[in-house]
């Protein structure tokens, strides 16, 4: 559990240069990171989630435009110059992207490139960086080390790429590990090993990860808090446990209602209606009221404002139609408990 914050991202917006102009895709952000803590982002393709974590290491594409704060260990990230960024970029924080094959150099074999990381980064020598490189192939459980460092990544299987992917993450002894859909090209039993790895990474080594994906589930067993992303906007915060065993959102909410059953369960899964805006024609007010069960007429004029509900939640819904005395249990798209799949559960022992 979190002993202290480690990263504490301030009121942060991104603005990109699109094909019809300057758009608004990360809208006054704030979340924080606490040491050893495992952060969720979570929201269906476009809300935004891929964007915040790029800013925060500036690596946008160019022509976008970052404003807030993102401080790490003391030191507003966005005021960095080039080289310092990429100093703290590897050292101080690693990424871990859906498709290891965009970390991993698809002609070198695995050792060239774990050690030629590790000396960018760290004062080592050859032998040393080589020595790094098996203990953190052996520390994401990958059967033989040795043998691994000489292979190239197509001799590996996606699971195990991935791992690959994580020791280098890991090689330089980051405080924090942003992965982005980590585990989206992977079925549920690699999936799973690999969100237990990550677990296993804090717990042991204190690492914080800030883990971004488009499904609930994935973050149900693994993410001590969670924000959940639409339009580009924070909806809902809270303490994982909370807002998936009561979501206050009805975006959330749906998002839970459109996930899996845990099998046996035989709860349908049940989509949210039409699909995430474009930053083209993001809808005015609440982004998300045209998909919204519980719109009301003032919802399409007024943003509304992420406030605090008690037990430190945030919510950013102005009729707060979930609110535990106001929900109908037997309307169909009321708050209901969904049990969800623990992806954790699936993995083989
Ligand atoms: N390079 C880009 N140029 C223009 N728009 C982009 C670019 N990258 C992403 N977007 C848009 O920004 C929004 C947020 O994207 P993204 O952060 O990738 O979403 P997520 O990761 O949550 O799926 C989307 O509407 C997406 O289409
Ligand atoms: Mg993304």
């Amino acid at each position: 559990m979190s002993t202290g914050t480690l990263l504490e991202v301030e009121d942060l917006s991104v603005r990109l240069r699109t094909a019809r102009g300057i758009r608004l895709a990360v809208d006054h952000v704030s979340f924080s990171i606490g040491q050893g803590e495992i952060l969720g982002i979570a929201g269906e393709s476009g809300s935004g989630k891929t964007i915040t974590a790029l800013s925060l290491l500036g690596l946008l594409p160019g022509g976008s435009r970052t404003t807030g704060r993102v401080v790490l260990d003391g030191r507003d990230l966005l005021t960095l110059h080039r080289r310092e960024l990429r100093s703290v970029r590897g050292r101080q924080v690693s990424m871990v992207l859906q498709d290891p094959m965009t970390s991993l150099h698809p002609l070198l074999r695995i050792e060239v490139q774990m050690t030629e990381h590790v000396r960018t980064h760290l004062a080592m020598s050859k032998d040393q960086a080589r020595e790094r490189a098996l203990e953190m192939l052996a520390a994401v459980r990958i059967p033989d080390p040795e043998q691994a460092l000489a292979s190239h990544p197509h001799q590996f299987s996606g699971g195990m790429r991935q791992r690959i992917a994580i020791a280098m993450a890991l090689a330089c002894e980051p405080r924090l590990i942003i992965a982005d859909e980590p585990t989206t090209a992977l079925d549920v039993t690699v999936q799973a090993g690999i969100l237990s790895l990550l677990d296993q990474l804090r717990r042991e080594r204190g690492v914080s990860v800030m883990i971004i994906t488009h499904d609930l589930g994935v973050l149900s067993s693994i993410s001590d808090r969670l924000c959940v992303m639409y339009g580009g906007r924070i909806v809902e915060h809270g303490v994982t446990r909370e807002v998936l065993g009561s979501p206050r959102h009805p975006y959330t909410n749906g998002l839970m209602q459109a996930l899996p059953g845990a099998s046996g369960t035989g709860v349908p899964m049940r989509p949210i209606g039409g699909s995430p805006p474009s930053l083209d024609d993001m809808p005015s007010g609440c982004s998300f009221h045209p998909r919204c069960d519980y719109a009301q007429v003032s919802c399409s004029s007024k943003v509304p404002p992420l406030r605090p509900i008690g037990g430190g939640r945030l919510l950013a819904c102005d009729p707060d139609p979930l609110a535990p005395d106001r929900s109908e249990p037997s309307s169909s798209g009321a708050a209901t408990s969904v049990p969800v799949p623990d992806p954790l559960a699936e993995q083989v022992p």
